[in-house]
């Protein structure tokens, strides 16, 4: 007899893990990845992701970018299975492609992986990416990497982590020693020493013991450095937190792993504990209540729409996370938003490196579907109810641009074009309300406008100028002291496309200053 739909679901429920690295450009993300799904034998050869991130700087037009998408949709979602695990690794685009779509990506994922320099400690895009995590109270993990260059003192460094990013953590291990006189890590859980052995550093010596002041380690790493290691743990053992899994799971305490991707060292016993402590799909709230993922209803949500993957066809690739229930190829699914039946008939599914067909899917995995123009950002798809999930989370643009069309008879096409891109999430629109009618185009990251201007041409037919503003800031305004006259210097008042007003401020000064002067009006990050 064949299993129960349920008892399925529960077993593909509970071997799924689904998170995403965040990490500031060169910590080692694409290295690290790499060595992950090498372990899953995804890939063969290593270099196979590098190769792929190669052609990724190569970008100054758009056919470029758009080789590029069409590469990072691939590894936009990568799956592969270890330890009897289905693992999804969802890919954040690095600092050339900051934009929405990479804050949006991490509703996707159940739980992030933290990626950090030894070098360099928590630098700025991974704050960014840190903050929307914490926001979602997702379980967070650390990876110290390149242990085998010298780096700074973990002690501090977990004191940074502390501090700028407000969570506390716990050593799973230890380094002993680091950079040249890196000989290995101590595993404070399993009670092992890992160690590194020759000048490549790629021998790797697993020894149980009987804790950190075991003579083994001693002779393994000779007297300064046993001293020294001591010294830390039981430092870390009299002051550090002490591990709580509870804590970890509400995303208060991230445990932490040292080691160095390249090397591959430390990346296995990574993998293994954090399978191991990583949750599973969980309960996601929706407008219907919780949804249990092994709920036989299906639902899922669109976090990303990719478009133009072929350029020869105007096609999109909205991705779709799954929140319950099973999808089948060919399954018909109601369209919440738009209230109708919709057949998925071409889903795809992303290995790393080829788009498959995909027949089933469970809860965690990420599809993607063929996306004819009927799908906008958040859109929910169930079988049955009306559920929506309210996961997308809006972000405050930072970069602005003054657009205006080059052909005034194009005005038409370039609305449509705006709606469009509007309503995938590419752009934020406004308008100013002086004596020019104007349009101000918000982004939060460069490569929105290029998408913006090269698609708005491919796309529309519509060659559009782009001016770029000072301003820095955008905050919805609303009060009954809101008065336009005190938006001049440094700042513009300007209307979003619900017409709610939206002040924009060249620098931070000019923004307390206005509110200081408007006290009772309400000053918000994101539209209401
Ligand atoms: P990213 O995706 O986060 O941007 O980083 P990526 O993996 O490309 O790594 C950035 C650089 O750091 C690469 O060097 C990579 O080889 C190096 N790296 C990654 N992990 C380690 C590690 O554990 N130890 C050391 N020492 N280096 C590491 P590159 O010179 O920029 O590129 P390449 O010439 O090696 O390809």
């Amino acid at each position: 007899m064949s299993k129960s739909l349920s008892e399925q679901l529960k077993q593909e429920v509970e071997k799924r893990r689904t998170f995403a690295i965040i990490s500031h450009p060169d910590a080692g993300k694409t290295t690290l990845t790499e060595k992950l799904l090498l372990f899953g034998g995804a890939i063969r050869l290593a270099g196979t992701v590098k190769a792929r991130k190669a052609n990724k700087h190569a970008t100054s037009d758009w056919m470029e970018i758009e080789k590029q998408r069409g590469i990072s949709v691939t590894s936009s979602v990568m799956q592969f299975d270890f330890n009897g695990h289905r693992i999804n690794i969802l890919d954040t685009p690095g600092h050339q492609d900051f934009s929405e779509d990479t804050y949006r990506t991490l509703t996707a994922a159940d739980s992030a992986v933290m990626l950090i320099d030894v070098a360099k400690g928590v630098e700025a895009q991974t704050i960014k990416l840190f903050q929307v995590c914490a926001k979602r109270g997702i379980p967070i993990f650390t990876f110290i990497n390149k242990l085998d260059r010298e780096g700074r003192n973990p002690f501090e460094l977990m004191e940074e982590i502390e501090q700028v990013l407000g969570i506390r953590s716990v050593p799973m291990n230890w380094p002993i020693g680091m950079g040249r006189e890196l000989c290995g890590v101590y595993d404070r859980m399993k009670k092992q020493v890992e160690q590194f052995q020759g000048d490549d550093h790629s021998v790797i010596k697993v020894e149980k013991v009987e804790d950190y002041r075991d003579p083994v380690i001693r002779e393994m790493a000779g007297d300064y450095l046993h001293d020294q290691l001591c010294e830390e743990l039981e430092l870390l053992d009299v002051a550090g937190d002490e591990f709580d899994y509870e804590k970890v799971k509400r995303g208060e305490l991230t445990p932490v792993f040292f080691g160095s991707a390249i090397n591959n060292f430390g990346v296995q016993t990574f993998l293994e504990n954090f399978l191991q402590l990583a949750p599973k799909p969980e309960i996601r709230q929706s407008t219907e209540g919780p949804v249990d993922p092994t709920d036989e209803k299906f639902t899922g949500y669109i976090f990303k729409i990719q478009a133009n993957m072929n350029p020869a066809h105007r096609d999109r690739i909205a991705f779709l996370r799954i929140c319950s229930g099973k999808f089948e190829r060919g399954m018909s699914v109601k369209h919440v938003r738009a209230g109708k039946e919709i057949k998925l008939a071409q889903p795809q599914q992303f290995l790393a490196q080829d788009r498959d067909i995909v027949q089933e899917a469970f809860p965690g995995d990420i599809i993607g579907l063929f996306d004819p123009g009927i799908f906008r950002i958040g859109d929910s798809l169930s079988q049955g109810s009306e559920v929506t999930f309210d996961e997308m989370p809006t972000f405050s643009p930072e970069i602005f641009a003054r657009v205006t069309v080059k052909n005034a008879l194009k005005h038409k096409q370039y609305q449509k074009g705006v709606d469009q891109l509007t309503e995938e999430g590419t752009i934020q629109v406004f308008h100013a309300t002086g004596v020019f009618d104007e349009t101000i185009l918000g982004v939060v990251g460069q490569l929105q406008f290029e998408v913006f201007e090269y698609r708005m041409k491919a796309e529309y037919g519509v060659e559009v100028q782009l001016l770029r503003l000072t301003y820095q800031f955008a905050r919805w305004v609303a009060g009954a002291s809101l008065d336009p006259s005190k938006f001049r210097i440094n700042s513009q008042l300007v209307t979003d496309k619900n017409g709610n007003y939206v002040a924009l401020f060249e620098n931070e000064y000019a923004m307390r200053t206005a509110m200081d002067k408007m006290p009772d009006v309400t000053f918000s990050e994101t539209a209401p």
